[in-house]
């Protein structure tokens, strides 16, 4: 069955195929009114989301289908001790196809697993938020005319913020893209995304700290907030919680044909006086979020009349190694098997296949 766990699980052409359909929705959405009736959308919330959950319901009722589902983990099974498992094949008897939001990373990919309906991961922890970048992509492509030849810079909170991780993967797939990473040295960029996609897709990078000293070059700015909710340190989070605020003064080191993104929420990172600048295009961001949520249920859906044979992956070590990341879906999902990907045979590096953390073992 056909899921979107990872924004690398699309290739090129199908980002473009979902682009192309978001954009007919958007001039034409009267066409596309029924096109999911008698459908239903299960939307699994088990952390606080306003947009993602919201413009999965809207993109879900505008196609004629309609939606169930639950907001916060406290009113689901959840609380009672429920597997994420067991909750995706239960709701597979209810619903045609899920959106889930969970705050372990790689819970959507375990509900992938089990379910029997298409499973879409609205964001599972720090780790990615593939919908996101969806939206992300759709907007840079509108409003730069290209997703090449783009000098992107990402700010903030670049350790914990998930849309980040997946904007970068999704940006590997594309030519000549100069990622520029704005962030305290506190919540730099982690690891495993500079090596398993920046380094592996010899892609051009350079870490800085200053907002100012970096603006002028970019084409795209993606703002993002400090993550309050995944810090270990409250005393960290008030240090590090006004590292970056975006201001008109600043705006006028850009260039005209910048824009300015954010995944939204914003605290205080954009002063809302950059609200009215023309190249400030977030809410313009969040609109296309929910076309690109249409074209992918209608994708999904599609592909889930003629469900394809999973190839098992390759190259795994299955309950050798035991993943030590407590925010991993395998420190508290039942009998799950720990598995890690072999991802660089000569060094003896090993990626839990859930969370991505690293494992070492001797080689030979
Ligand atoms: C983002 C998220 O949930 O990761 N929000 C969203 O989905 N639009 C960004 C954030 O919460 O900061």
């Amino acid at each position: 069955m056909r899921s979107l766990i990872d924004i690398v699980d699309f290739s090129v052409e199908e980002l473009q195929q979902l682009m192309d359909t978001a954009c007919d929705i958007s001039a034409h959405p009267e066409k596309y009114q029924d096109a999911c009736r008698h459908k239903k959308l299960a939307t699994l919330f088990f952390e606080p989301s306003t947009r993602t959950r919201l413009s999965f319901e809207a993109a879900m009722l505008e196609l004629g289908g309609s939606v169930i589902g639950f907001s916060e983990a406290g009113s689901s099974s959840a609380a009672k001790g429920e597997s994420v498992s067991d909750t995706a094949m239960m709701i597979s008897c209810y619903a045609d196809i899920m959106a889930m939001r969970h705050p372990k990373e790689g819970a959507p990919y375990v509900a992938s697993r089990a379910a029997t309906i298409p499973v879409i991961n609205a964001g599972d922890g720090g780790h990615c938020h593939p919908t996101q970048t969806l939206a992300d992509l759709l907007t840079i492509y509108r409003e730069n005319g290209r997703l090449d030849n783009l000098t992107v810079g990402c700010c903030g909170d670049l350790k914990y913020g998930r849309t980040v991780h997946s904007l970068i993967s999704a940006l590997g797939r594309y030519k000549n893209i100069k990622i520029v990473l704005i962030s305290p040295e506190e919540l730099r960029l982690p690891k495993y995304v500079k090596y398993e996609v920046l380094d592996k897709n010899g892609m051009e990078y350079v870490e800085m700290t200053s907002l100012e000293e970096a603006i002028p070059e970019l084409d795209v700015l993606y703002m993002t907030r400090i993550q309050r909710e995944r810090f270990d340190s409250f005393d960290e989070y008030e240090r590090l919680k006004d590292s970056y605020i975006l201001t008109a003064e600043k705006m006028k080191l850009a260039k005209e044909t910048m824009r300015v993104l954010h995944p939204l929420p914003r605290v205080n990172e954009i002063s809302v006086k950059v609200d009215s600048d023309p190249r400030a295009a977030y809410f313009r961001q969040a609109l296309n979020g929910k076309f690109m949520r249409m074209a992918l249920i209608l994708k999904l859906l599609e592909e889930a009349k003629d469900p394809q044979k999973e190839a098992a992956p390759a190259n795994v070590l299955v309950n050798e190694l035991i993943c030590d990341n407590p925010k991993c879906i395998s420190s508290t999902e039942q009998e799950l098997d720990h598995i890690f990907k072999c991802v660089s045979p000569e060094n003896g590096i090993y990626r839990c296949i859930y969370c991505e953390a690293k494992k070492k073992v001797p080689v030979g």
